[in-house]
């Protein structure tokens, strides 16, 4: 069901095979604090390749596929041919031909189809302009932690164009929940993929809703979520969109507007007076780093589940 295949984005995936990630991701964890750690990636080389920067993904993947018995190669673009022009076709051909399977953060999103499709082995989006499904795995898993399987309201705040708000519409929409978006009406997601997951939306029941007052769209929410205001490779539009969403910071008192027992998240890294101030990312609501250490359980199920 799952060996072989690559996840570029969490849609091209069934809702109950998402749920099979989830549980397999809660399982790893368990294992992990066990001390009993499969061995399901025997054998298996694994490239993981990085055109930007990371902490949590680099540090998650490579102790995901090491720690399951497999062999994680870090390639940083700067030291491969592909720096100096080599096509990513051609080095997508090349990996094929050595390893089991790739990870790779590009900056965009064609990169990652180009290199499925040259490659012909597993493909695993470790962050791409368009999404980011690790993160999603993670952030779904810290919800259930905090607040079990029942009704949960997610809020967002911030770039309505953002990857990681991407992957969770798209998890929100399989799994059938609960998110408010609040967002400047310039920033909108994509439109070719907010058409799948508005459509899968009305086939599950899950609500995704667009407000521009963020204090309307957190009101009587579980969850407060936001994202950088500059992504990667966004450098040259820093000022417009600091401009944009100067309004769509999270503050403590925009917390207020939350259920008693809300918490607050973040994909990290923050930049705190930004899109968030410190005493609401530092403060008791807040499960950035719960959030952090899942990502370590989401890398490991989905590399074992697919490689
Ligand atoms: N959240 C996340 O992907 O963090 P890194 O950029 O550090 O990998
Ligand atoms: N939206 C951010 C997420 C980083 C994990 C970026 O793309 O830079």
């Amino acid at each position: 069901m799952f060996k072989g295949r690559s996840l570029l984005c969490l849609l091209d995936f069934e809702s109950h095979e998402i749920e099979k990630m989830l549980e397999i991701s809660f399982m790893m964890k368990n294992y992990v604090y066990a001390n009993q750690v499969p061995n399901s990636l025997k054998g298996k080389r694994v490239a993981l390749l990085f055109e930007k920067p990371s902490t949590r993904t680099r540090v998650s993947s490579e102790l995901a596929i090491s720690m399951l018995g497999g062999t994680p190669i870090i390639l940083n673009k700067q030291d491969l041919q592909w720096a100096r022009g080599e096509p990513i076709e051609d080095t997508a051909r090349v990996l094929g031909r050595m390893v089991n399977g790739i990870g790779a953060r590009v900056l965009s999103h064609e990169t990652l189809i180009k290199l499925r499709d040259f490659s012909r082995v597993p493909v695993i989006n470790l962050l791409s302009d368009v999404s980011h499904p690790l993160q999603a795995l993670a952030d779904i898993m810290t919800i259930r932690e905090k607040f079990g399987n029942g009704y949960v309201r997610i809020a967002f705040v911030g770039d309505g164009s953002d990857n990681v708000l991407l992957s969770l519409m798209a998890i929100v929409a399989k799994l059938g929940l609960e998110l408010h978006v609040a967002s400047p009406k310039e920033l909108k997601p994509r439109e070719d993929y907010y058409k799948i997951i508005t459509e899968i939306a009305e086939r599950t029941g899950a609500v995704i809703e667009f407000y521009e007052d963020p204090y309307e769209a957190v009101r009587g929410s579980h969850v407060v979520y936001t994202d950088v205001w500059v992504s990667m490779g966004q450098e040259s539009i820093a000022e417009q969109k600091k401009k944009l969403l100067a309004n769509y910071r999270v503050t403590t008192d925009l917390m207020r507007y939350a259920v008693k027992d809300a918490i607050f998240m973040h994909c990290l890294p923050a930049n705190r007076g930004e899109e968030v101030d410190p005493e609401v990312i530092d403060g008791p609501k807040s499960a950035v780093w719960d959030q952090a250490e899942n990502r370590l359980y989401s890398a490991m199920a989905v590399f074992s589940l697919l490689i």
